[in-house]
């Protein structure tokens, strides 16, 4: 199989790839646009680029908005109270239906490697058993990442630490938590530690909803970057949204950017998700309540943009498009320069495939044969006119196929 007149990132001409047996065998230049023989894809000029990556989605909570109440404040903490409530109505074939109904949207926008919090605070367990029987069954079509997410805490919530290591014997392959939420300071903090060990003892990657507040005392990312850096496993790590930062004074940023970057850690940040929930105790002037993408970006920190939550209990939209996010992350934090144009889509792809720690990621000869076709040329224009991702090729074999929409009727001007 041969993709003819293909663009690539970051470069001017146009491309053929060649796949063989599911790998990329061979990417050459080409001179001028190609005539197309039988069974080749003819990209014609639009951007080939390695699968989107979302690190960071509830499927459990997926399409369950207003069941069995919806949250009518807005508030993440009333998110928790609608999803306590949705919880005890879980079941093996809700769950399947619901978490495969999220997949099909995910790959019709060009994702390919997904990375979901599960929640472990319910005894039966049943989310997380599902969730870790759909990652296997599916793994020919996508990579799933299991995080065992304690959304009512490991310490405040019966039995929390139990489920957790529970769930790593069920087969979750990332370790969660929610230091903010725990009752008291000092529980979060022992939550950060049980974690970590959790981590060490059955060796899987850590990512921490971390500060998902506008608290600016929260300060459980220092507490997690240094037990992360003194444990040797920080480039395992991810604290995700880390609100919180948004509100911190800067002279204490300054000083925890300094831990950061030793740390090692990674990031993630979900800006349709903050925007909707942070501010929400603000009057005017409201806070935009984004960790700080820009500045952490500027640092040579590793951030990725993800979606959160498509139409649950804390987000009511959601549709699966995570250059959605990505234009809302960039309008939000200020990131409207030229610079961060020409490469913006990195945020959805090459970061998140670091922080997920994906082997083989991206268009290279002999890595698997994973892309998205994009209509756009470039990072630029797909980011500016939100572009259709026209085809999604996993191993070779075509996940999906669209035809980019035209107009059929336009006044003459
Ligand atoms: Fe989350």
């Amino acid at each position: 199989m041969r993709i003819i007149n293909a663009r690539l990132r970051q470069k001017t001409e146009l491309y053929t790839i060649e796949i063989e047996k599911g790998l990329f065998s061979a990417i050459n230049a080409q001179d001028k646009s190609l005539a197309a023989s039988e069974g080749d894809i003819d990209a014609r000029g639009q951007l080939l680029c390695a699968p989107f990556v979302e690190p960071h989605i509830h499927l459990d909570a997926a399409l369950t908005a207003g069941e069995p109440e919806w949250n009518r404040s807005g508030t993440l903490f009333e998110g928790i109270e609608r999803w306590s409530q949705r919880k005890p109505m879980l079941n093996r074939e809700d769950i399947r239906r619901r978490v495969k109904e999220t997949l099909a949207l995910l790959i019709d926008n060009g994702v390919q490697h997904i990375r979901t919090h599960i929640d472990t605070t319910d005894p039966s367990l049943i989310a997380m058993r599902t969730l870790c029987e759909l990652r296997d069954e599916l793994k020919d079509v996508l990579d799933i990442q299991v995080v065992a997410f304690p959304q009512e805490g490991i310490h405040s919530y019966p039995n929390g630490e139990a489920l957790m290591a529970q769930a790593m014997e069920i087969g979750a392959d990332v370790v969660g938590g929610i230091p903010h939420f725990e009752y008291t300071r000092e529980l979060g903090e022992k939550s950060v530690k049980t974690l970590i060990q959790l981590a060490l003892k059955y060796d899987r990657l850590v990512d921490v909803h971390c500060d998902e507040i506008d608290d600016p005392n929260s300060r459980f990312l220092e507490f997690l970057a240094h037990e992360a850096m003194q444990a040797g496993i920080g480039d395992r790590v991810t604290a995700s949204h880390t609100t919180a930062m948004h509100s911190y004074d800067n002279a204490y940023c300054s000083k925890l950017f300094r831990l950061l970057k030793h740390s090692g850690i990674h990031f993630v940040s979900c800006p349709t998700e903050s925007i909707h929930l942070q501010g929400r105790f603000d009057s005017y002037p409201k806070r935009r309540g984004l960790t700080r993408v820009k500045e952490l970006t500027a640092a040579g920190m590793n951030v990725g943009l993800a979606q959160d939550s498509i139409f649950d209990p804390w987000y009511s939209l959601g549709n699966g498009k995570l250059l959605r996010s990505l234009d809302f992350g960039l309008h939000i934090c200020q990131m409207m320069g030229y610079d961060d144009f020409v490469r913006a889509l990195d945020f959805i792809t090459d970061n998140s495939a670091k922080l997920m720690q994906l082997k083989n990621y991206g268009i290279v000869e002999g890595h698997p044969a994973n892309a998205i076709l994009l209509s756009g040329e470039d990072d630029y224009s797909v980011l500016r006119n939100q572009g259709e991702v026209l085809l999604n090729l996993r191993h070779g074999k075509i996940l999906m196929q669209r035809q980019p929409s035209t107009v059929t009727q336009r006044v003459s001007l």
